[in-house]
């Protein structure tokens, strides 16, 4: 295997970098930026609010600004000849800038062993005698989609730093510590906090500084004395080798499976903080987009693969749950419900903050009505199936004692309060909205049906298994076991139909038969928003009864796996990165290594080559894909590989398409750490 797979190496810059070069350490997210432009420097869990705008995660004072001037002209970022490497594995990113006048190196990482922590180390070799100015800054108003969130800020020069005030009165102070530079003048200048150097150097004369930057919010308590670069790093880099040298499989195979591989765990392994509970938005670190929110893309796509590469994660993300159900209670009361209704698009409290106009229109710039904050109501199932696999792999059933048992209590009174009961005596789920979002306030979405009967039954079956009594959990409600079985045995459940296809809503056949490629055509612009047009359509956005088959594999006869891939493919658009996860488990499943392939290229080179829809409609919805990026590893482990827990253990029944010649995974179950080899035959 070649080395530098563990590398990423670019030339020149453009602006997809930006998110190419992310770091990130799940606290702070920090853009690939150049060092005198605008930067983008990311805080997870932390939102404001600015007048009626969408309430959305703070972005930081961005503390490494830095411009370079020689002989009293500014030598700009954008004018050198620039080199970029990012240490996968390490997670450290290193720019060289180079000039007439001179070469500028930079390495810079955020902490993962203290995440309030970013630092960086320069050097500037001159390849001329002349005169260096170094200014440094501390970027004072960060580039927000939603903003400006900061309603009065505090700088200081001594040490250099900045304090914002947000609109709903959080706090958050970034300061700089520059060492190695003497003479060094720090000031204010209009409010900016900075700090120039300059000197006379000579031809092949080098000049060193180290940058130590810390984020801090409300009260937390600043580091008591300055870390330097060397102590930083190396605290850091045994941090990663603890927690993420896990994440990094051994493969050979054709070069885009292996850049993907190494990309994707990459990515997934700057996401987790489980020092601090809030869960991981659908953009990870990589800012505002989406409102910084946390979706079922966390408990569907994400904890499946922190179960198997960081339980501690996906515990995390589920106390993120137990901890926001009081919003989830007061969204059901909002929209007339009993019970916990979460949200579709949830923030630290737990309130819905999808939008009811989600969407604008392209053209006229006028919100669109969606329905995914009211309709969208598999995200509570989501949650309760995520209980499940929590305790199935893990083996731990301590938080069915810590809050768990009351999120799925007040999910199914929530489910219940939902449901209608009709004639045939079943209880149907009408006017919802499933994974595919362009069909929404349909009746009896498969998906949604399924999974509500499926995340009970097996959370119920759980909490059996675990010593736990169903009635001594939920009788503080009133609710009773019998009860929730009966409810359970009567859930309607479209069932496949003689070509082992299940509809993916009542009434889906007779949406216009017509194909992506056709709907397309009817767009006014590319960046349309889709759901316009393919509403009266069979056209999916993504996965939908699809992903059910491929999350619930076991419960289905192979038959209707496979009539369900090739009946929905075709009329899948792939709208959200999340479908070819869901698309590529499955088609692996059943057989079809080539395609299955396909699909995890996709997802898991998604943020390297830049893909996935950068608008809906007028919406920005660029950024870092956690939830495909994880999912590509699902289609490897449980697709290709053919992971299925068997009682303790588990077992592999691996099919490896031909780009894959060998992989060695690392993985977890039930608490302990197991390693396994494959090689195609
Ligand atoms: C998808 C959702 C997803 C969200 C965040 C949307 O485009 O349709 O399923 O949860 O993006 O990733």
């Amino acid at each position: 295997m070649e080395r530098s797979l563990f590398k990423l190496s670019r030339e020149g810059y453009d602006d997809s970098y930006r998110e190419l070069f992310l770091l990130g350490n799940g606290h702070l997210g920090y853009e690939g930026s150049l060092p005198d432009e605008d930067g983008g420097f990311h805080l997870v869990g932390v939102y404001d609010q600015c007048g009626d705008k969408w309430r959305e995660s703070l972005n930081l004072f961005d503390p490494l600004r830095l411009r370079v001037r020689f002989d009293g002209r500014e030598i700009a970022f954008s004018k050198a000849r620039l080199s970029w490497n990012l240490d996968y594995r390490r997670a450290v990113l290193r720019l060289r800038a180079e000039w007439k006048e001179g070469v500028y190196f930079e390495e810079r990482f955020l902490s993962s062993s203290v995440d309030t922590l970013l630092f960086a180390k320069s050097r500037f070799r001159a390849k001329k005698t002349g005169r260096l100015s170094l200014r440094f800054e501390i970027e004072k108003d960060p580039h927000d989609i939603n903003g400006p969130h900061y309603v009065s800020l505090a700088a200081s020069s001594s040490p250099l730093s900045l304090e914002g005030t947000s609109n709903e009165g959080r706090k958050a102070k970034v300061s700089l510590k520059i060492a190695g530079l003497q003479g060094l003048k720090p000031s204010v200048s209009e409010g900016t906090p900075l700090a120039d150097w300059e000197g006379e150097v000579k031809r092949g004369e080098i000049v060193f500084f180290e940058r130590a930057a810390e984020a801090l919010v409300d009260d937390e308590r600043p580091m008591e004395r300055f870390i330097s670069y060397e102590d930083g790093y190396w605290d850091h880099v045994s941090e990663r080798k603890r927690r993420f040298g896990f994440f990094f499989p051994k493969a050979d195979g054709e070069s885009p499976f292996l850049e993907g591989l190494y990309d994707s765990a990459y990515r997934m392994s700057v996401l987790s903080d489980y020092s601090r509970i809030a869960s991981i938005p659908a953009r990870g670190v990589s800012g505002q987009v989406y409102k910084g929110a946390a979706f079922w893309d966390s408990e569907m796509f994400m904890l499946p693969y922190f179960l198997l590469l960081e339980p501690d994660e996906a515990r995390s993300l589920l106390l993120y749950r137990i901890k926001t159900l009081p919003g989830a209670l007061k969204k059901a009361e909002r929209f007339g419900y009993q019970g916990a209704f979460y949200a579709w698009e949830s923030q630290e409290d737990g309130v819905e903050r999808c939008s009811l106009y989600n969407v604008t229109d392209r053209k006229t710039g006028k919100g669109i009505r969606t329905y995914f904050a009211d309709k969208a109501i598999h995200i509570s199932a989501d949650i309760v199936k995520a209980f499940s696999s929590y305790y199935r792999s893990t083996g731990d059933s301590s938080l069915f004692g810590q809050g768990a048992v009351d999120v799925i209590a007040e999910v199914f009174r929530f489910y219940r309060s939902y449901a209608s009961e009709k004639e045939d005596g079943l209880f149907h789920f009408l006017d919802v909205v499933g994974p595919d979002e362009y069909h929404e306030r349909v009746d009896d979405n498969a998906f949604t049906n399924y999974q509500i009967a499926f995340a009970f039954e097996d959370v119920l079956s759980d909490l059996k298994a675990a010593g736990l009594s169903i009635d001594g959990a939920f009788s503080a409600r009133g609710i009773s076991e019998r009860e929730i079985r009966d409810f359970l045995s009567r859930i309607y459940l479209p069932k496949p139909d003689e070509r082992g296809i299940i509809e993916q809503f009542s009434g889906f056949y007779e949406r216009e038969d017509i194909l992506p490629k056709e709907l397309a055509k009817r767009l006014e612009d590319p960046d349309d928003y889709w759901g316009k047009y393919a509403a009266p359509t069979r056209v999916n956005k993504q996965a939908d009864v699809v992903a059910l088959l491929a999350i619930y594999p076991e419960r289905f006869p192979f038959e209707v796996l496979k009539a369900n891939y090739e009946f929905y493919l075709p009329y899948t658009e792939h709208g959200s990165s999340l479908s070819h996860v869901m698309f590529g488990i499955l088609a692996a499943l059943i057989g079809k290594e080539e395609e299955a392939y396909g699909h995890y290229l996709s997802s898991a080179r998604i943020d390297l080559v830049g893909g996935g829809k950068r608008f809906a409609g007028g919406i920005k919805i660029a950024g870092s894909h956690p939830a495909s990026l994880s999912g590509s590893f699902l289609i490897l482990f449980n697709g290709f590989l053919g992971a299925r827990m068997e009682g303790e253990r588990i077992a592999f029944f691996p099919r490896l398409p031909k780009e894959i010649a060998s992989i060695r995974v690392n993985y977890y179950a039930k608490g302990k750490r197991h390693r396994a080899s494959f090689e195609r035959k």
